[in-house]
């Protein structure tokens, strides 16, 4: 019965991480595209393409948490944690300058 709780649980906590990932690639990418594109920011593209590859995998962990992936718990921890971190203190950065010379938040 434990078990079966806890089993639930994460599952519940899963969907919560999943969901959580589906809202910040809608808000934040398409946000930021369209900042990167009003200042006219020249590597905008390779920005882009960086979050197709994530929102690849979002949709990835979405089928596999329905498919009853066990070994997506593991995974999910790790992964956007990492690529959440290497985007907004990487390539993230390279637009700031651009666009505060736009006059872009
Ligand atoms: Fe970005």
């Amino acid at each position: 019965m434990f078990e079966a709780v806890m089993q639930s649980k994460a599952k519940e906590d899963l969907a919560c991480i999943i969901d959580e990932l589906q809202k910040y690639r809608l808000s934040h990418f398409s946000t930021e595209e369209d900042y990167m594109q009003k200042a006219g920011y020249t590597e905008r593209e390779a920005n882009r393409q960086e979050h197709t590859i994530f929102t690849a995998r979002v949709d990835e962990f979405i089928k596999r948490y329905r498919e009853g992936d066990d070994g997506l718990v593991a995974e999910i921890m790790v992964h956007p944690t990492t690529w959440i971190h290497e985007h907004l203190c990487g390539t993230d950065q390279n637009y700031v300058a651009c666009l505060q010379e736009h006059g872009i938040p």
